[in-house]
């Protein structure tokens, strides 16, 4: 396993985020602090789900498209971006058993990500699976590169980056890509309210224990003492802005110690904190931000109710 990130980096960029999200006004979290080995399992779980719909539209692209996707790149390195479980990546793992070599799963959650590249390893022998800890935002330049390489970002969770990062974010993987690499970019797409609303606040309550995993991470690594039960699960639709927004309110007026920053910090009662953004896209404006990276749109694929697309894009000549 290739580690360019350290526990003592993880460490350091989280009490430098949480510092800087709970000074500012309104406080904010980013979202990749949701995934300790327990958010990765909820985070499995929402993928389940009857209301999230994500998964489910990007897998049924994939059953239909991965032979094109095999035939048109014929890739030798898969590198994946914020892998996760690698649960759909199997389909392209079997379309592109021909040409692969070797398979780069990538994610900031370390434990999470050796079991599961351990799993992928076991059912594909004779391919070279190599999981890297990193953080896509900072270590793209550091993960390998190789003639072929297929650079795949599923999920939508290009949708999890503020609007003003993203293009930066696209032109720096564009920066690390030869001529004959491409990027596969699942993104979900913009729909009816009430649909995108119940992906995000599930009967269950799973997205709202997702939502709230991120306190018990913080009171874990920073020895911090948020009563996470005193915190509600909001998600709403921003029309203007075209996504879905997470938060934490407070129930009560309440203060919080982060032993680990020397920080007090407190909350109004109803004050809401946001932790995640998941935009949704047309395809114009995917076209448009790729093409603003020097990446060309070559495909862009829906499922059959157009929910969610895929799209394959390649370094502009
Ligand atoms: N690709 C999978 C998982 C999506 S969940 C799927 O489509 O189902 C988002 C994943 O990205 C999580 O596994 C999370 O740990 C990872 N992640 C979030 N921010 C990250 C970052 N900055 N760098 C690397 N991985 C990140
Ligand atoms: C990982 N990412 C694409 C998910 C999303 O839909 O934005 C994370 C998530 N947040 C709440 N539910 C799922």
């Amino acid at each position: 396993m290739d580690r360019f990130l350290t526990a003592d980096d993880l460490a350091k960029t989280l009490r430098r985020d949480v510092r800087e999200g709970l000074e500012s006004s309104p406080k904010t979290l980013p979202p990749k602090w949701f995934y300790d080995e327990r958010g990765s399992e909820l985070f499995e779980e929402i993928t389940r789900l009857e209301e999230y719909y994500p998964t489910r539209r990007e897998r049924e692209i994939l059953i239909a498209r991965a032979p094109e996707i095999a035939a048109v790149t014929g890739a030798r390195t898969l590198l994946e971006l914020g892998a996760g479980s690698g649960e759909k990546t199997r389909l392209l793992l079997d379309a592109l058993s021909g040409t692969l070599r070797t398979y780069v799963p990538v994610d900031v959650s370390g434990d999470f990500l050796v079991g599961a590249a351990d799993q992928i390893a076991a059912e594909h022998p004779g391919l070279d699976v190599r999981p890297a800890v990193a953080d896509y935002e900072q270590h793209l330049h550091l993960l390998p590169g190789g003639d072929r390489r297929l650079v795949a970002f599923l999920g939508g969770t290009i949708g999890n980056m503020p609007p003003a990062d993203r293009i930066g974010f696209l032109s720096g993987l564009r920066a690390t890509m030869e001529p004959d690499d491409a990027l596969l970019i699942g993104a979900d797409l913009v729909k009816d309210e009430r649909r995108l609303v119940a992906a995000y606040d599930d009967a269950a309550g799973i997205t709202a224990a997702f939502n709230r995993n991120v306190l018990h991470v913080i009171n874990r690594e920073l020895d911090a003492d948020f009563d996470t039960t005193a915190y509600e699960h909001v998600a709403f639709w921003n029309a203007a802005d075209e996504w879905i927004e997470m938060r934490l309110r407070s129930t009560r007026d309440q203060s919080v110690r982060v032993g680990g920053l020397d920080l007090e910090v407190s909350f109004t009662a109803g004050e809401e904190m946001r932790t995640e953004i998941s935009s949704k896209f047309r395809r114009e404006r995917l076209a448009a931000e790729l093409e603003a990276a020097g990446l060309v749109l070559a495909e862009f694929w829906t499922d059959e109710a157009a929910d969610f697309s895929l799209s394959l894009a390649r370094p502009a000549a």
